[in-house]
């Protein structure tokens, strides 16, 4: 039997917000090194469920554990690296200045802010005002700030919206090679299309986990090609 190390478990978590309650008893598994698509329609729980493997959610009861601890302990807060869904980086600062200054809160740098923009392919832009960049710059530059301190875990929400498909699958070849690196890539999106770029996929709704799988094996077992129709079948299950 293959070992398996996980990045995140989820077991029978409660999240109520407001008066909502949004996710209901959720079990999940997030095997490292691997792309997982948390895919899901509007308001089904995406970035709250983020939000609870990130720290940031109280959650009414359930456990999550990341990189083998519990879930918001002070030891984690290096190992992820999480963009919002609105991602948001500084417009007044150049691209390295925005680096640097996510740099400053770490002790210590594996990498320098120049490489980070390497990383993301932004080196010709390093003293350019964020605010001046197109909207793929930004949302690489949102990524690059994600990938201070080298964490292990990336919890990405909404990473690619508003981007044309050309700026879509350049972001997605970055994922892929942060994967290759061995790190663990929690991408949220719904846009169907992009459920083939993820290594897995876990699809959402009204904050239950109606079914986790590769893309293939979401395919053969609804006999569906396409993921818009993949995900209706799902549904349809229910
Ligand atoms: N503070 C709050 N009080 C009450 N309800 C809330 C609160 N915050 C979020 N919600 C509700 O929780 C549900 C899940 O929201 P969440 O942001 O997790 O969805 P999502 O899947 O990320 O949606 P989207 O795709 O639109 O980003 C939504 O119905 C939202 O209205
Ligand atoms: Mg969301």
């Amino acid at each position: 039997m293959r070992f398996v190390s996980f990045a995140i478990q989820c077991r029978r978590l409660n999240v109520k917000r407001g008066s909502n309650h949004i996710l209901h008893d959720l079990d999940l598994d997030i095997p490292q090194g691997v792309i997982m698509g948390l895919l899901g329609p509007s308001g089904s729980g995406k970035t709250t469920l983020m939000r609870s493997i990130v720290g940031l959610q109280r959650i009414e009861s359930g456990e999550i554990s990341v990189l083998g601890r519990p879930a918001a302990g002070k030891a984690l807060r290096h190992e992820i690296g999480y963009s919002t869904q609105s991602a948001s980086v500084y417009s007044d600062l150049t691209c390295i200045q925005n680096i640097e200054f996510f740099a400053a809160l770490y002790q210590k740098n594996e990498k320098s802010p120049a490489q980070i923009l390497e990383e993301v392919d932004l080196s010709r832009n390093a003293h350019q005002m964020a605010s001046s960049l197109s909207g793929g710059e930004r949302a690489r530059l949102a990524l690059a700030t994600t990938l201070v301190g080298s964490p292990q875990l990336l919890i990405l929400d909404e990473p690619t919206v508003g981007l044309d498909p050309v700026l879509r699958l350049q972001l997605w070849r970055l994922f892929n090679s942060l994967a290759e690196q061995g790190k663990t890539l929690l991408v949220s999106s719904h846009v169907m299309d992009e459920a083939d770029s993820c290594h897995q996929l876990i699809l959402l709704r009204n904050g239950e986990v109606l079914a986790q799988g590769t893309p293939a094996e979401l395919r053969t077992r609804t006999g569906e090609s396409r993921m818009d129709d993949v995900f209706i079948s799902l549904i349809g299950e229910q």
